[in-house]
């Protein structure tokens, strides 16, 4: 049985992550709420003592699939810069699953996998709009974090994947407009699970939508 472990996973894309992998009979640790996997609650992915805490919660299990999922967006622009919310979105969104990812790692082994869910906003290359430069400046330091990793990881036979869930209908994406015209968190939540299943290590180090098309950095 794989065992998986989904930070974030109280609402949104997380909780669909751990819904959809439970109901297919993996053995799901949620890094948070009530959906009959094993809880593990109040863990601040960007605080030390916290994700200490998640560890020697985790006692002896080992990990096959970790997926760094929990995220924040604090719109900002230039005329309204909010320095501290650009350091709270990198703390959480950067510094959070390398944080999260280091403290776990003696749990995986040859053939675990690492899920770094980013967003098309850090990329470099695709950025054609500006704005929100705490949320794009925070994928974008999170996409290195994971092609890094992948580099470090690689002859260890652990692979790592960057993944983009789409403009999904969660909380975060409340304040864009109608959900309708939004993924749902179910259909991103598959998909991004299609992604995880298809990663292996000569695939490692990758930046991919949900649907499987190649994301340029
Ligand atoms: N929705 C989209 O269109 C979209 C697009 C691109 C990328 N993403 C990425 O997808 C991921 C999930 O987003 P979502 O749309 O599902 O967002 P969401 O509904 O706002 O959920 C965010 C999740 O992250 C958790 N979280 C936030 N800060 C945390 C912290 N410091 N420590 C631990 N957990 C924390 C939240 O827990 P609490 O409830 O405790 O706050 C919640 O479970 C994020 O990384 C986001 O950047 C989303």
């Amino acid at each position: 049985m794989t065992t998986t472990l989904v930070t974030g996973a109280n609402r949104g894309i997380g909780l669909e992550l751990v819904r959809q992998l439970k109901a297919r009979g993996d053995d799901v640790i949620a890094v948070l709420d009530d959906t009959g996997v094993r809880v593990i609650a109040d863990i601040d992915v960007a605080d030390d003592a916290s994700v200490a805490r998640l560890d020697e919660a985790l006692g002896d299990v080992q990990l096959d699939v970790l997926v760094n999922n929990a995220g924040v967006l604090e719109p900002d622009g230039l005329g309204h810069l909010d320095l501290d919310a650009v350091r709270r979105q990198l703390e959480i969104n950067a510094i959070g699953p390398l944080r999260v990812t280091a403290a776990l790692l003696p749990r995986l082994h040859a053939g675990s996998k690492i899920a770094l869910v980013t967003s098309r906003m850090g990329s470099i290359a695709d950025n054609g709009s500006g704005g929100s430069y705490g949320y794009r400046m925070s994928k974008a330091a999170l996409n290195m974090a994971g092609v890094t990793l992948a580099r470090d990881l690689a002859g260890r036979g652990i692979a790592v994947v960057l993944l983009h869930p789409g403009m999904v209908a969660t909380d975060m994406t409340a304040r864009f407009g109608d959900p309708a015209g939004m993924q749902r968190a179910e259909d991103s939540a598959a998909r991004l699970i299609a992604r995880i299943d298809e990663l292996t290590l000569a695939t490692t180090g990758r930046f991919v939508h949900a649907n499987g098309e190649p994301l340029p950095w």
